[in-house]
C-alpha cells in the first residue's frame, strides 16, 4: 500500500470538539486476572468540552502542546499513542502537532484524557483526508483506555467488559446539569485498589455484609437497567413521557461505587454531593472515579440558579447539558 503523505507546504488543521461524560451509575464488579475490573456503566455526554487542534504537515513526529503543566507532553499522553497507531493503521506519514486547549479538569472522572485521544485521531483522520474502518479505530481507542471507546458513540451509552465494550443506548431528550469541580484529583487505579480492599475486608469480616458481592451488585444494577430499558423500547416514545427519561434511569437505584472509596478520602466531595442536592438537584452523584460531581435538574433555568447559589458558597461549578448522539457528532467538527 502507499503511504499517505502530505505533500503540500501548507499545514492542514482540524479542530474538533472533545465533550466530556458524566457515569449514570457505576457498578465496579470482580477483579479479572487481567488486572482490571468487570464493569457496568451507563456513560452519558455532556456539553462541557476540551478543543483539539491537530495539524498535520510535512515532516515526521508527533508534538503535543498544552498550557496547563498537569498535562503529559510526551509518549505516555493518550493524544500521542491514538495518534501514534493512527499513523501506523493508515500507512500514514507527516508531522503531527496536537494543541489542547484544557478546560476539564484533569483527573476529573469526566473522562477528559480520554476524550482528547479518541479527538485527536478523528482529527487526524480528518486531517489526512481518509478514514480508519469502524472496527479498527474502535479496536485503537480500547487499546489505549478503557474509557475511550464510548466517545466513538457518544449521546448515552451502555459500558461493559472493561468499560471498553459500548452499546449506543437510545438516545435521550437534553436534560439540564450542573457539574461541581472540587480542585482535588483521583486517581482511577488507587480508587479500584482501594475498593479492592473494601470488597475483601467484607469477605474477610465475621460481621455481616455491608457490602454486596460484585455478582450481586451488577445483577442489581443490571436489572435497573433491564427494567428501564424495556420500558423505553416497549412503545411508549421517551418524548411523550410524563418524566424525564434521565431521571427515570438515576432512580431505577443505581448508584456509583466510587462514592464508597471516594468520599471518606475526601469529605468535601461528600459536602459537594450534598451542595448540589441542596440546591435542588433531582440525582445528584460523583463522576467516574471522580473528583468531580454533577447533578441533573429539572430545567435549564433550575440549573442556572443552582449554579448562583452553589457559586456564592464558594463551589466551581458550571451550567451545562446532556447531548444526545445527534448532537454530538453535529457539534465535534463544528467549531
Ligand atoms: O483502561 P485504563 O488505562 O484507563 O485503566 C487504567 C487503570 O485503571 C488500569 O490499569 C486498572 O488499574 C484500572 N482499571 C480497572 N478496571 C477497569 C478499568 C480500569 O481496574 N475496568
Amino acid at each position: 500500500m502507499l503511504a499517505v503523505g502530505i505533500y503540500n507546504h501548507a499545514p492542514v488543521t482540524v479542530t474538533v470538539r472533545s465533550f466530556a461524560k458524566i457515569n449514570l451509575g457505576l457498578n465496579i464488579g470482580s477483579l479479572r486476572e487481567d488486572g482490571f475490573h468487570e464493569l457496568l456503566t451507563v456513560y452519558q455526554s455532556i456539553a462541557l468540552h476540551d478543543v483539539i487542534r491537530v495539524s498535520v504537515s510535512r515532516g515526521s513526529g508527533i508534538e503535543i502542546s498544552c498550557a496547563d503543566p498537569r498535562v503529559p507532553k510526551d509518549e505516555s499522553n493518550t493524544c500521542y499513542r491514538t495518534v501514534e497507531k493512527g499513523l501506523r493503521a493508515l500507512n500514514a506519514k507527516g508531522r503531527v502537532v496536537i494543541e489542547i486547549e484544557k478546560r476539564l479538569p484533569v483527573q476529573g472522572g469526566l473522562g477528559g484524557a480520554s476524550s482528547n485521544a479518541v479527538a485527536a485521531l478523528l482529527g487526524l483522520e480528518r486531517a489526512l483526508g481518509k478514514a480508519l474502518p469502524a472496527a479498527q479505530r474502535m479496536g485503537i481507542a480500547a487499546d489505549v483506555g478503557s474509557d475511550l471507546p464510548l466517545f466513538l458513540v457518544g449521546g448515552t451509552v451502555l459500558g461493559v467488559g472493561r468499560g471498553e465494550l459500548v452499546y449506543p443506548l437510545e438516545d435521550l431528550p437534553a436534560g439540564a446539569c450542573v457539574v461541581v469541580t472540587p480542585e482535588v484529583g483521583v486517581s482511577t487505579p488507587r480508587a479500584f485498589a482501594q475498593w479492592d480492599r473494601i470488597i475483601s475486608r467484607a469477605r474477610t469480616s465475621d460481621a455481616e455484609l455491608t457490602v454486596p458481592l460484585p455478582s450481586d451488585r451488577m445483577v442489581e444494577l443490571g436489572r435497573g437497567l433491564s427494567a428501564w430499558l424495556s420500558e423505553s423500547y416497549s412503545g411508549a416514545p421517551f418524548r411523550g413521557r410524563a418524566e424525564n427519561p434521565l431521571l427515570a434511569l438515576v432512580r431505577a437505584g443505581i448508584k456509583n461505587d466510587f462514592e464508597q472509596v471516594v468520599f471518606p478520602e475526601y469529605p468535601e466531595l461528600t459536602e459537594g454531593k450534598s451542595a448540589l442536592e441542596r440546591v435542588g438537584a433531582k440525582y445528584a452523584s460523583l463522576s467516574g472515579s471522580g473528583s468531580a460531581l454533577y447533578g441533573l435538574f429539572a430545567s435549564k433555568e433550575a440549573a442556572r440558579r443552582a449554579v448562583t447559589r452553589l457559586r456564592g458558597q464558594g463551589w466551581a461549578a458550571q451550567a451545562t447539558g446532556t447531548l444526545t448522539r445527534g448532537r454530538y457528532w453535529r457539534q465535534i467538527f463544528d467549531c
